[in-house]
């Protein structure tokens, strides 16, 4: 069994990935409620929470898989792109349960993980295939050509599309983490009510840019009174959650048509939003493409991605990755 474990952002996790490919168990610590009274991820507090919660989280996924170290034949951890204090607390205690039983250790991408979310699909899919990796840090599209081989189409010059769910809530007073906030709020509600710029214009056509979506949002609540912001609050939240998703759909269909590759998956916490994922299923019957929708807990960050992530890469052996070291960028 592989034994994963993911602390790039604020959820502690650990999965455990059976030898043919299948999740013995998934256990994700969410720090959401610690980081809610600040609006947002506090990099401090999440690497202490991580680090009081990581041994209790490794030893209920081996005790809720039924199995012990001994059964544990590599070890995997997510080194970045991350916050690094957050990130050396999970690559740290990996690589620890890895050398004190001379396994292998293997280090893993997370946006790569993100794209490895749909390995774990009954039906996966087949290659070349392009992936849309949504999240609270990043918004690319990527083309994946085989399991070692994956090339940037397009990434955002500016907030991701999660940052732009997350801060928009907060415009609207509602809780962190707010993409999920607003697509439950934007339920039933009227998405066509306000005119949001959907797509920004970037040099590079599938680059994606969501600063000036957020800043037309603090614009409109500026103006509108507050009797009307709060009787159309929810009105608002569809119309901007439409223009998030609008871009995200526009560069998708913009890389199936460039690309010609028929076969769209997902990734990233946005991915689980409702609106978008009905976006996505339209323009795949559209576009004649196959759409790969991983489960919502399989989107937003978890270690079962990271482990299967994990199975497709070269293990390092036992001492020689002690010094592998976390990084907060992509390089
Ligand atoms: O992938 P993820 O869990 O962590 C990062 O790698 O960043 O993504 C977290 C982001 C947050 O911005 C969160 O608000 C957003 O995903 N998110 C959603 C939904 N669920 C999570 N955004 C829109 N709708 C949702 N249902
Ligand atoms: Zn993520």
């Amino acid at each position: 069994m592989i034994l994963a474990i993911e602390t790039s952002c604020d959820d502690t996790c650990v999965a455990l990935l059976r030898e043919d490919g299948t999740v013995a168990v998934n256990v994700t610590s969410s720090q959401a409620e610690l980081h809610n009274r600040y609006g947002g991820v506090v990099p401090e507090v999440a690497s202490r929470r991580h680090l009081e919660l990581i041994n209790t989280v490794v030893d209920t996924a081996l005790e809720q898989a039924g199995v012990s170290f001994k059964e544990v034949s590599s070890v995997a951890a997510t080194s970045g792109p991350g916050l690094i204090g957050a990130l050396l607390v999970g690559l740290t205690t990996a690589k620890a349960i890895a050398a004190v039983r001379r396994l292998p250790f293997i280090e893993v991408n997370h946006l790569y993980g993100h794209i490895a979310a749909n390995y774990l699909l009954d039906r996966p899919p087949d290659f070349p295939f392009l992936c849309l990796i949504a999240s609270g840090g990043h918004t690319l599209l990527a083309q994946v050509d085989s399991y070692a081989e994956y090339t940037f189409l397009g990434s955002t010059l500016d907030d991701a599309a999660g940052e732009a769910f997350d801060k928009g809530a907060r415009l609207l007073g509602l809780p962190y983490p707010g993409g999920i906030e607003i697509d439950r709020l934007a339920e039933g509600a009227d998405r066509t009510a306000f005119d949001f710029p959907a797509t920004a214009r970037t040099a590079k056509e599938l680059d994606f840019s969501y600063s000036g979506l957020k800043t037309a949002l603090a614009y409109l609540l500026k103006e509108l009174p507050e009797q009307e912001i709060a009787a159309r609050k929810a009105d608002i939240a569809a119309s901007y959650q439409h223009a998030i998703c609008r871009q995200l759909v526009d560069r998708a269909r913009l890389a199936v048509r460039r690309t010609g590759i028929r076969e769209l998956a997902v990734g990233g916490g946005v991915a689980a939003n409702s609106e978008l994922r009905r976006m996505l299923a339209e323009l795949c019957t559209e576009e004649g493409a196959e759409l790969y929708l991983p489960p919502t807990e399989l989107c937003t960050d978890n270690a079962a991605m990271i482990a299967r992530a994990a199975r497709h890469l070269e293990p390092t052996p036992y001492p020689d990755y002690l010094a592998f070291d976390a990084f907060a960028t992509s390089q």
